[in-house]
């Protein structure tokens, strides 16, 4: 039956990810064409002309038909993120073949390909003038740290000089003391100044809401950071009714906290202070919650994690539209417990995705070059579940600030764990998209995605439940 499910969703992303190829190459033909147009009206031929047009036309109403039906299909799976239909896309080669033999009108555009190859080349040209640049930058770093070098010294050898003159006098000589204290105090900080402490991504928010004392002197076996946003109050007591309940069954304590981020409305602000009154598990920090922050919800939860909760065994990191089917879950956790695995960070991993490059092909996951200018993501885990060990919460947090900001929050956690060396494990269990739990034997499955709907995350919890009291 899992399998069904599986097979289900596949279907579904394919249509959708086929869709969006078909949109996005109508979208490159229509460009071609409408360019082509206006060259051959300049050449005068207007026959030709009025031919592309007309193409253009049809292939314009071809591409609102496939938008509405991608709409639709993108409904059902609307968690669908870039790089995961990129992903989708590599696996639908076969359609992709059938679409690209197929034009005639392709022969015709060819001229304009060659322009394109132009606008490459200036491309990779402009790029290499950046590389330049950046060099010459780090050049006037290193030399004005140089600079200020050789100014120190000039000071500590006056300082030597005047010691000369004054160490006869005690007095004078604490007073000197103090001052070679500053000055090495100088010496020792001016590297700083330049790139080599490796700052580039400090963290420096305050908590506005935080419950510190939630896992003190507390065994904590999972520690679950839920991210959230202020509106969903309904999906966080949907969690906290079911799988993000708090407890301490058999010795294995579990504490969950929802992490936001700030909100301009002042209701808001004030229904989310006293929901977190009653239930004590909400932390805030003062950072726009918009969807180029999401990283840093991710952090802070990290952050929270290491300064709060250090002794948790486990941190799962999930969004507030994620199942947990939480009696295997925790069985599995127990289960690497009791092997002693280290260094573990864990869940639906993704390899050799790339950044979206195409503006306007998913405006919302469009990454520039200077958003991140490789070519290639790193391994990384699915952001709406994955596992952290114990021995690398910390490590994760601090390394956060010498890994560049990238909006993406998964594939950020993915370049820290890069960072550390740290190799992300992939599990089957964890399911990336919606599975309709409505029938028994799903042990396989850890964590799905993209319940939106309280109701259904508790029909879920009865039905996962009533399941293991079924005779086996
Ligand atoms: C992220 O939050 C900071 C702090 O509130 C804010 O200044 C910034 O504009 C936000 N960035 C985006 C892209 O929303």
């Amino acid at each position: 039956m899992g399998r069904n499910g599986r097979a289900v969703s596949a279907i579904l992303l394919l249509s959708v990810a086929s869709a969006v190829l078909h949109i996005h190459l109508m979208q490159k033909r229509v460009r071609n064409l409408e360019h082509r147009f206006s060259q051959l009206q300049t050449d005068g031929d207007e026959i030709a002309g009025k031919e592309a047009v007309l193409e253009a036309t049809r292939l314009k109403r071809e591409k609102t038909r496939l938008v509405q039906k991608s709409y639709r299909a993108t409904g059902e799976v609307q968690h669908r993120r870039g790089p995961l239909v990129e992903h989708e896309l590599r696996t639908a080669n076969s359609k992709e073949d059938k679409l690209r033999t197929a034009n005639s009108k392709e022969d015709k555009l060819r001229t304009a390909n060659s322009k394109e190859d132009k606008l490459r080349t200036a491309k990779s040209k402009k790029d290499k003038l950046r590389t330049a640049k950046s060099i010459e930058h780090e050049q006037r770093i290193a030399g004005s740290i140089e600079h200020e070098h050789r100014m120190a010294g000039s000071i500590e050898s006056k300082l030597g000089q005047d010691v000369i003159q004054t160490a006869s006098e005690d007095t004078q000589r604490d007073d000197y003391n103090k001052l070679v204290e500053r000055v090495l105090l100088r010496l020792t900080t001016v590297p700083d100044k330049g790139s080599e402490t490796g700052v580039v991504n400090p963290h420096p928010y305050s908590f506005v809401i935080n419950n510190p004392g939630k896992c003190e002197n507390q065994d904590v076996f999972l520690l679950i950071l839920v991210t959230s946003v202020v509106e969903n109050m309904r999906q966080r007591n949907g969690i906290r009714q079911t799988w993000g309940k708090e407890s301490n069954m058999a010795g294995l304590g579990i504490k969950t906290v929802f992490a936001i981020g700030k909100t301009g409305d002042v209701a808001k602000q004030t229904a989310l202070e006293e929901e977190n009154r009653i239930y004590r598990d909400i932390i805030q920090e003062d950072f726009d919650d918009t969807h180029r922050n999401a990283t840093l919800k991710t952090i802070m939860c990290l952050r929270w994690a290491s300064q709060f909760c250090a002794n948790a065994e486990f941190v799962l990191k999930a969004t507030d539209n994620t199942f947990v089917n939480r009696i295997p879950f925790m069985n599995y956790l127990q289960g690497l417990q009791n092997r002693n695995i280290k260094g573990l960070l864990m869940g639906y991993t993704y390899s050799g995705t790339k950044p979206l490059r195409d503006p306007f092909f998913i405006p919302k996951w469009y990454v520039s070059e200077d958003d991140f200018p490789r070519d290639v993501y790193p391994k990384y885990t699915a952001g709406f579940a994955f596992v952290i060990s114990n021995d690398i919460i910390r490590p994760l947090y601090e390394v956060s600030f010498k890994v560049k900001y990238l909006f993406i929050e998964d594939v950020y956690v993915g370049l820290c764990a890069e960072k550390l060396g740290i190799d992300p494990t992939h599990h089957d269990g964890f399911y990336p998209i919606f599975v309709d739990v409505n029938y028994c034997g799903l042990d396989w499955l850890l964590a799905s995605h993209s319940v939106t709907e309280p109701e259904l995350m508790t029909k879920f919890w009865l039905i996962i439940n009533a399941c293991r009291r079924l005779p086996q």
